[in-house]
């Protein structure tokens, strides 16, 4: 009898448990097929959020940001990548395309608000796709040009007025946010130069990226003295001031851009230095012990629930840059991989969400899905399972011109001259404009019922 219930109790649990993972993903970590097929469900998953395809959308644009479409493709190129699945790679031409602007991905419709962030990473995506010999349309610039078309639109933008050099965050003076530097767009473009001279040999790349490096180490964007990267600082305060927040993207994007000096200078210490502390930084700070310490975590917002859709999609940057540097500095791999596999078992069980069953929530660390669902903790779940397939690929990546990137040069992408004055003057003038009708709609019922009273 006791034996019985105790049948039965098993029974319950094991049937209650099984009905839990019907639609639960599957990922065997060892099994490059279990792998892709994940990556395959939540690529699926992500596109559903995008419309861009459609008639009578926008290519490229997703509803209510323009950045995160470069960082999608980005994640879809890799995705292509690492699986062989070619299903997104026409909405991928064509978004990344018509989003190229004069081949700078500057496009005029939404190139009035972007900062120096929002645009590189559409010129990472182009850099990647460069990189992993993304098939090419003909009759349109190469994926290498347009990443140089981004490269000279920064590098124009850098600023010797204040703080001996830097990028501002915003680009235009009536951007919240001008009148500081920040730790990704600087490092974004660090990290664009190193690679472009990885691939082209080019020196002016080479040697911009050590000037965006050295010029990062005098601010605590990239402090030196213990390796930790401050997310921005003010030129108020000449650059000394800095706001702390720690993000998973920053130090990625410092790291990769070092990975890759590492290797083009065949090992530089320099180089080596920075590899090793600064990612010494980057699993004490997330890949925290709590859980386990190979699990990655976007510590300043995930506890409390409060990443916004931004911060939802910087643990897929660091997940694949993490990756691409176990190849081209290999000595990381014994200390990266395990992190890259135990944190994609720990993503694909946060799938398991939402009507499908397979909606990705953000906090990999929990065994049952956190209740959040979005298009960024999609891309950032398919960044890091798609990641695993690194295991099971011993093909050379990121390529070079010498190793077989067969994508072309045009050094002077994008070195049109600058449209920003008389936007400057157009925006400025239409604010002026729409500040006395706010003022006249506010004042003239005011003025009314005051002429009211006295009479
Ligand atoms: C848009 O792309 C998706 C893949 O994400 C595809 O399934 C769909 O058929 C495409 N729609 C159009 C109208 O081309
Ligand atoms: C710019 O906006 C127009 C009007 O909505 C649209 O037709 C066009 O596709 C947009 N272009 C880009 C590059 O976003
Ligand atoms: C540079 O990267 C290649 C892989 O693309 C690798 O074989 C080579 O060992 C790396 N160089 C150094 C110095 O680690
Ligand atoms: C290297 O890049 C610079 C800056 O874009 C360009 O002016 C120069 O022509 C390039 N050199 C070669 C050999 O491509």
């Amino acid at each position: 009898m006791v034996r019985c219930k105790q049948l039965l109790a098993a029974f319950v649990t094991l049937s209650i448990a099984s009905r839990g993972m019907v639609n639960a993903m599957e990922l065997n970590i060892g099994d490059a097929k279990s792998v892709r097929n994940a990556a395959r469900t939540v690529a699926y998953n992500m596109m559903t959020y995008y419309h861009g395809n459609e008639s009578g959308q926008i290519p490229g644009k997703l509803p209510g940001t323009w950045w995160e479409g470069g960082a999608m493709f980005m994640t879809l190129i890799q995705y292509w990548h690492w699986t062989g699945d070619t299903s997104y790679n026409e909405v991928t031409s064509q978004g990344m395309l018509w989003q190229r602007g004069k081949d700078d991905f500057f496009p005029k419709n939404d190139s009035s608000f972007l900062g120096n962030d929002d645009q590189i990473f559409w010129g990472l995506a182009a850099m990647t796709a460069a990189e992993l010999n993304f098939p090419e349309e003909k009759s349109y610039p190469s994926w290498l040009s347009l990443a140089q078309g981004v490269f000279n639109t920064q590098v124009r933008r850098w600023d010797m007025a204040t703080c001996g050099g830097g990028l501002r965050w915003q680009i235009f003076p009536y951007q919240a946010g001008y009148t500081m530097k920040n730790a990704i767009s600087n490092g974004g473009l660090f990290q664009l130069a190193a690679r472009l001279g990885r691939y082209t040999k080019n020196e002016t790349y080479i040697n911009w990226a050590e000037k965006i490096w050295d010029w990062s180490a005098t601010t605590p964007l990239l402090k030196t003295s213990d390796w930790t990267i401050a997310d921005s600082t003010g030129i108020e305060a000449d650059c000394k001031d800095h706001g702390d927040m720690q993000w998973t993207y920053n130090y990625g994007t410092y790291l990769s851009g070092a990975a890759y000096m590492y290797n083009l200078t065949n090992g530089h210490t320099k180089w080596k230095t920075a590899i090793d502390n600064c990612l010494g930084t980057t699993f004490r700070t997330f890949f925290p012990d709590q859980f386990g310490g190979q699990i990655m975590s976007e510590v300043s917002c995930e506890p409390w629930m409060i990443c916004d859709r931004n911060q939802d999609c910087f643990k897929g940057f660091l997940s694949s840059w993490l990756t691409f540097m176990s190849t081209i500095v290999p000595y990381t791999a014994p200390a990266i991989m395990p992190k890259i596999q135990q944190s994609a078992i720990a993503a694909a069980r946060q799938c398991s969400g939402g009507p499908s069953g397979t909606q990705c929530g953000r906090r990999w660390h929990q065994n049952e899905w956190d209740g959040s669902a979005s298009l960024e903790a999609d891309m950032s779940a398919l960044s890091i399972i798609s990641s695993a397939m690194v295991g099971f690929r011993d093909k050379p990546h990121p390529l070079t011109h010498e190793t077989g990137g067969t994508s072309k040069s045009n050094p002077n992408a994008g070195a049109h001259e600058d449209i920003r004055p008389q936007q400057v003057r157009d925006i400025t003038l239409g604010d002026q404009a729409a500040a006395w009708i706010l003022t006249l709609i506010v004042l003239v019922p005011w003025l009314s019922l005051f002429a009211w009273l006295i009479v």
